[in-house]
């Protein structure tokens, strides 16, 4: 029987470490090849899930069955023009690469990639995350259903339009959950609570409400209802943090993470070139 072909990331940095891991976790079958420039993380990953390294991208590309580009916005012009050097490459191709649009993708390596582009979490790592995909045209249903497969096994996937990418990934961050924990717990804190039972309380105040509305299938203003007692305490505080520009605080957030999203799509000028494997 034909061994399948590995996947093979190239970079080998945070996210990459998350999803291996939950890859492993969630028994996701193929090997799993990385490539990095840093040989201490991939001695690290190759320790912590099993993957394979690849010493030469060269060698590498042609073996792989999907690519997955797993290097920061400002590095992928120049990773892509080695990839083109090398003159073959999955044609199945998955950017994680946040801001940069299929249309950039599409023309670094021409025709023959067909071009996803993914948004997974570092919570990937516990088999619980999140992935939005949106698919360039040209990609397969065979194609797609290959990728659906891959996320799966780290946790929920959700199809979006591209268009919506930039907003996805500047609300779709696990950085949130860490940010509204470490202020709840702080102001708790200036407010006489020890640190472990402020951080005790603010965690199940944010944990259990998600976990409730999400078990329930009740709407949010039905389970702010069922919370906020008119004149109570809940009302109180919520009044008074909106008062103070919660709601604006946390829409300029979101678009201040857009506008960076934005300003990682560049002008990509990858010289066109025109081979890919299988
Ligand atoms: N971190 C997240 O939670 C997350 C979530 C979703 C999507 N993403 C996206 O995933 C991408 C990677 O993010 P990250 O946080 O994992 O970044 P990271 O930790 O910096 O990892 C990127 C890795 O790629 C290596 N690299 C860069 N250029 C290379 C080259 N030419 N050849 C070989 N290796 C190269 C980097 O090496 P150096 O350290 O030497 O530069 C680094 O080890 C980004 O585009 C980001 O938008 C990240």
């Amino acid at each position: 029987m034909r061994r399948n072909k590995p996947i093979l990331f190239v970079g080998g940095g945070r996210i990459t470490s998350a999803l291996c891991a939950g890859l492993r976790l969630g028994k996701y079958s193929r090997e799993i090849v990385v490539y990095d420039r840093n040989p201490d993380k991939l001695r690290a990953l190759r320790t912590e899930s099993r993957v394979t390294i690849a010493q030469d991208l060269q060698k590498a590309l042609p073996g792989a069955e999907i690519l997955i580009l797993a290097v920061r916005p400002a590095s992928v012009p120049g990773v892509l023009q080695e990839i083109a050097g090398t003159g073959t490459w999955p044609r199945l191709c998955v950017s994680l690469a946040a801001g940069i649009p299929l249309a950039a993708l599409r023309r670094s390596l021409g025709n023959p990639a067909h071009w996803v582009r993914a948004m997974p979490s570092p919570v990937s790592r516990i088999g619980r995350g999140l992935t939005a995909i949106s698919f360039d045209t040209a990609v397969s249903k065979a194609q797609r259903a290959r990728v659906h497969k891959l996320f799966e096994a780290v946790g929920q996937v959700i199809e979006i339009p591209e268009l919506s990418f930039d907003a996805f990934t500047a609300t779709y961050s696990s950085s949130h959950g860490y940010h509204a924990l470490a202020t709840l717990a702080s102001a708790a804190q200036r407010a006489g609570l020890d640190r472990k039972t402020a951080l005790t309380a603010a965690a199940h105040a944010l944990a259990d409400g998600i976990h409730y509305w999400r078990e329930s299938g009740l709407s949010v203003d039905e389970l702010l209802q069922e919370a906020v007692t008119p004149g109570g305490i809940a009302a109180a505080t919520m009044a008074a943090m909106d008062k103070a520009g919660y709601r604006q605080a946390v829409q300029r957030g979101i678009q201040a993470g857009i506008t960076q999203a934005r300003r990682n799509a560049p002008s990509h000028k990858t010289r066109k070139a025109t081979t890919a494997s299988s």
